[in-house]
């Protein structure tokens, strides 16, 4: 049966994107996302705000790349979930790219996932092999192998099927070099609940091919 799986389609731009491309984008790709996936696009902070308003019509879902460990107040340069929860479902919580380039530990990660949790938006937190720790209250993680992200080298579709049977009770998504030529592998394996998508989210045509493929399995 067609989209029996319920899988989740999530771009991550990464630091990409005017306000302007990113709302070409959406007009694109968002009347062409049939309800039976959840597509999530995480766009920038600067262009949160209009992408919200545009992905309105469409069952397109609106996510951060990150969030404050902390709540409001003196705290510059942070977004804190609070705030994020006026325009975003879920945040991406810590990516490897946070993790090697902001030095982000394990209890700062652990800090974001609460506050998402506090503040209704779903915690998506990205591990980098089946001995990252994955703090209390989080349902879906995305395995995304550093050797794979923006490479071009992705994982083996059996190899992120046994990292995720080590998550057990946790929904759990592949990263690192999703292609439209390689996502029907990944999400043919039992374990696997959807694909984060990086490169390949940032052209609406070679997205929609991912969507394409995801809806027919
Ligand atoms: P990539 O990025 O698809 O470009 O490898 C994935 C990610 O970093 O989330």
């Amino acid at each position: 049966m067609a989209g029996f799986k319920n899988l989740w389609i999530i771009a991550n731009w990464k630091s990409n994107k005017t306000v302007q491309e990113a709302l070409e984008w959406v007009a694109k790709v968002g009347p062409q996302i049939p309800q039976v996936l959840k597509v999530v696009v995480c766009p920038t902070f600067s262009a949160l705000s209009e992408i919200k308003k545009a992905a309105a019509p469409f069952p397109l879902l609106v996510g951060a790349q990150d969030l404050s460990p902390f709540g409001v107040g003196a705290y510059t340069g942070e977004e804190p979930a609070t705030l994020l929860s006026q325009f975003v479902d879920l945040a991406l919580i810590g990516h490897s790219e946070r993790r090697q380039n902001f030095n982000e530990s394990d209890e700062m990660i652990a800090q974001k996932v609460r506050q998402a949790l506090d503040h209704q938006i779903i915690p998506l937190v990205c591990v980098q092999g089946k001995d990252t720790p994955v703090p209390e209250g989080v349902n879906l993680i995305a395995y995304e192998p550093i050797f794979a992200i923006g490479t071009g080298n992705p994982d083996t579709p059996e190899n992120a099927n046994e990292v995720a049977l080590n998550f057990k009770d946790l929904e759990v998504l592949y990263g690192g070099s999703v292609t439209p030529e390689n996502v029907g592998n990944f999400i043919a394996q039992e374990n696997i609940s959807g694909v984060l998508v990086g490169n390949a989210s940032l052209d609406a045509e070679e997205f929609l091919k991912i969507i394409k493929i995801c809806e027919e399995i």
